[in-house]
């Protein structure tokens, strides 16, 4: 089984959203998947849920951190929900070492059980994320093309305690950074000068699709993206033409973060390896 992060100390920029299409995607493409949604909020956890298509598991995420879990159930798409306690743990230090382990022998416990696990975190950079962070093969990092976006990525890679260069070279020198993801991208002029912008920077950390070069994987904004999170159903599967189109737009993204997720190919994220 190889774990997914889906990070960024931003609220709002896209991850759970991104964290559901992955999902669906993924098990739609017959790998056996399990979904960790460490935020409170449970804005990954809601569409799942409502989707019908993942079984949930006895405990909520907080559990995983805490060692109190129990068997999961022997289906191939399986869902830990968030809960509450979850906001609690930050405030404990001294069990701080304990959950990120429990979190890592939880991991190498269903191992066999999963192609894939997906992480999804909360903003804030505490506990819950370095604990997954701590744990895992893949990080990948939507982020928004607004003004703070180059401050976001800075962030992302050199925050101290939850920056990527910290976590691996402290915690988990096995991380890999599969890339920034623009999410909620539009074509306006000023998301063109940050796209720009991000990509003379960081174009070693987008991710390439397609066969020209210069074609990055990213996620519009789209209503059908925001209605397939509130409802549950999967955007491929809306009977909207809108939806189908914005499936279209995000298709190829998706199947090469899969591809590098399930294959050997390694070849980005130099910068926070
Ligand atoms: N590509 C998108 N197009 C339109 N709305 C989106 C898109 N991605 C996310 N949203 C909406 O934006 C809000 C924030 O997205 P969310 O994925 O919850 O962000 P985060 O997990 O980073 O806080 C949600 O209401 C969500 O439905
Ligand atoms: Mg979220």
């Amino acid at each position: 089984m190889k774990t997914l992060v889906l990070a960024n100390q931003k609220g709002g920029v896209g991850k759970s959203a991104v964290s559901t299409l992955l999902s669906h995607y993924i098990a739609g493409r017959g790998k056996r998947l399990l979904a960790i949604d460490l935020d409170h909020q449970g804005n990954f956890s809601k569409p799942l849920k409502l989707s019908g298509r993942a079984e949930l598991s006895s405990f909520s995420s907080s559990a995983i951190l805490t060692g109190a879990v129990e068997e999961l159930p022997e289906q191939p798409f399986v869902l830990i929900a968030s809960d509450r306690i979850l906001l609690g743990l930050e405030r404990q230090p001294e069990l701080h070492t304990p959950f990120a382990r429990s979190f890592r022998s939880f991991l190498a416990r269903v191992d066999a059980q999963f192609d894939l696990c997906i992480v999804d975190t909360n903003p804030n950079p505490d506990i819950r994320v370095i604990s997954a962070l701590a744990s895992a093969d893949f990080v990948l990092s939507p982020i928004q093309l607004n003004q703070e976006a180059m401050d976001g990525v800075s962030g992302l890679l050199n925050h101290e305690r939850v920056g990527l260069r910290k976590i691996k070279s402290a915690l988990n020198p096995k991380l890999n950074l599969i890339g920034l993801l623009p999410t909620l991208v539009e074509a306006t002029p000023f998301q063109r000068a940050n796209f720009v912008q991000v990509i003379q920077h960081y174009q070693h950390l987008m991710i390439p699709v397609g066969q020209q070069v210069g074609q990055f994987a990213y996620i519009p904004r789209r209503s059908s993206i925001a209605e397939s999170q509130a409802s549950g159903e999967l955007l491929w599967e809306m009977k909207k033409s809108p939806a189908r189109e914005a499936w279209k737009e995000i298709e190829p993204g998706l199947a090469r973060i899969f591809d590098i997720l399930m294959g050997e190919e390694w070849s980005y994220g130099a910068a926070a390896r």
